[in-house]
C-alpha cells in the first residue's frame, strides 16, 4: 500500500482532527503518500482530494470540528455517486482510505471496500453508538460539555426549587444521557433503551417532595422524544411546573478532552497499521484499553449493550 486517503463524514465530533493528524503522520512515518478528502463522501464524488504533508495537520490536535469538513451525502448512496467516487480515487492512485465517522459512514466505507478500495472505519461520533469499541471519538468531550451545563442548571434548580428537564443528543442511543445523568447526579434519566414511563417519573418526583427535596434534574435522551413534550405531560398529569433546556449543537463543538485526543491518535494510527497489513472492510476500536478491529458486517449485527451495563446502577443511585 503506497497511497492512502482520509476523510471525515457524518456529524463532526471533537477529536476528529487528532484522528486525521494520526492517520497522516503515521502514513508519512511509513513513507506512504497520504491525501485529505474534503467534505466527506461529497468531496470524494466532486474530487476534492489534496496531497497532505506533515504541516497539513500541524496545530490541529487541540481543535474541535474537522479541518476536512464533514457532510451527509445522499448522492453517495447511489450507484452513480459511488462510481464517481471510485473513479476519483483511482485517478489519484489511492489504494486505501480511512473513514472517520459514525455508523452511516461505515456503511459507505463498506461500499468502497466492495469496489476494491481498502477501507478502514474509525469511530468518530459524540453518540457512542458504535459497536466494537468502548468509546467513540468525541463522546468524552461532549459528555464533559453536558456536565458543565448540568452543573450550572443544578445551581438554579436548587436555588429556585424547580424541576428541570435537560435534553441531550445521542440519536437512538442513550449513552450521553446515561453518563451525564450519573455524573451530574440527575434524579431521573430517560433513554431509548429504558422503560421511559412518565408516570414513574412523576411518582419519583412526588417521593422526593415527600422527603422534602423540592428540586430535581431529569435528563432526556433525544431518542426518547422532545423534552418540551415530556415537560407538558408532567405538568398535565401532576401539575408540576418544570423548565426545559435543549442543549442542541453546543454539545458537538469545543476542544477535545485529553482522553479523546489520545483515543483518536491511537485509533488513527492503528487504522494505518491495518491498511499496511492489507486489511479492508473493518473498523477500529478500543476495548478494555486494547486496540481491536471488527468487520463492518459484524458491527452492524452485534447488539448494542453499552447502556445496559449502567442502567441499573443509575436507578439505584439517583433518588
Ligand atoms: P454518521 O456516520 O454520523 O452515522 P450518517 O448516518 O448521516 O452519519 O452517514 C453519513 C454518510 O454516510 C451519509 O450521508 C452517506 O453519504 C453515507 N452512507 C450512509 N449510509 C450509507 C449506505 N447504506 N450506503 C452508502 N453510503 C451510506
Ligand atoms: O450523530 C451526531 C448528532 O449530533 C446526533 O447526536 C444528532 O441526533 C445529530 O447528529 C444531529 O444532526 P444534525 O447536525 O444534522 O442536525
Amino acid at each position: 500500500m503506497n497511497k492512502i486517503a482520509v476523510l471525515t463524514s457524518g456529524g463532526d465530533a471533537p477529536g476528529m482532527n487528532a484522528a486525521i493528524r494520526a492517520v497522516v503522520r503515521k502514513a508519512l512515518y511509513h513513507d506512504m503518500e497520504v491525501c485529505g478528502v474534503y467534505r466527506g463522501y461529497s468531496g470524494l464524488i466532486d474530487g476534492e482530494i489534496e496531497p497532505f504533508h506533515l504541516g497539513s495537520v500541524g496545530d490541529i490536535i487541540h481543535r474541535g470540528g474537522t479541518i476536512l469538513h464533514s457532510s451527509r451525502s445522499e448522492e453517495f448512496k447511489t450507484y452513480e455517486g459511488q462510481r464517481k467516487a471510485i473513479e476519483n480515487l483511482s485517478k489519484h492512485g489511492i489504494e486505501g482510505i480511512v473513514v472517520i465517522g459514525g455508523d452511516g459512514s461505515y456503511r459507505g466505507a463498506k461500499k468502497l471496500s466492495e469496489y476494491g478500495i481498502a477501507a478502514i472505519g474509525a469511530p468518530g461520533t459524540i453518540d457512542n453508538d458504535i459497536n466494537g469499541t468502548d468509546f467513540t471519538i468525541g463522546f468524552d468531550t461532549a459528555l464533559n460539555t453536558i456536565i458543565d451545563a448540568v452543573d450550572k442548571i443544578r445551581d438554579t434548580a436548587m436555588s429556585h426549587e424547580k424541576t428541570f428537564l435537560i435534553e441531550v443528543m445521542g440519536r437512538a442511543a442513550g449513552d450521553l444521557a446515561l453518563w451525564s445523568g450519573l455524573a451530574g447526579g440527575a434524579e431521573n434519566i430517560l433513554i431509548p433503551e429504558g422503560p421511559n414511563n412518565v408516570e414513574e417519573i412523576i411518582e419519583r418526583l412526588n417521593y422526593s417532595r415527600r422527603r422534602g427535596k423540592r428540586h430535581s434534574m431529569i435528563i432526556v435522551a433525544e431518542g426518547v422524544g422532545s423534552a418540551a413534550e415530556i415537560s407538558k405531560e408532567i405538568n398535565r398529569l401532576a401539575n408540576i411546573d418544570t423548565r426545559v433546556t435543549t442543549l442542541g449543537h453546543l454539545q458537538r463543538g469545543g476542544n477535545p478532552t485529553a482522553f479523546d485526543r489520545v483515543l483518536a491518535s491511537r485509533l488513527g494510527a492503528y487504522a494505518v497499521d491495518l491498511l499496511r497489513e492489507g486489511k479492508t472492510g473493518v473498523a477500529v476500536g478500543m476495548e478494555k484499553n486494547e486496540l481491536v478491529h471488527y468487520s463492518f458486517d459484524n458491527l452492524f449485527t452485534m447488539p448494542n449493550k453499552k447502556a445496559e451495563v449502567m442502567y441499573d446502577l443509575v436507578g439505584q443511585l439517583s433518588i
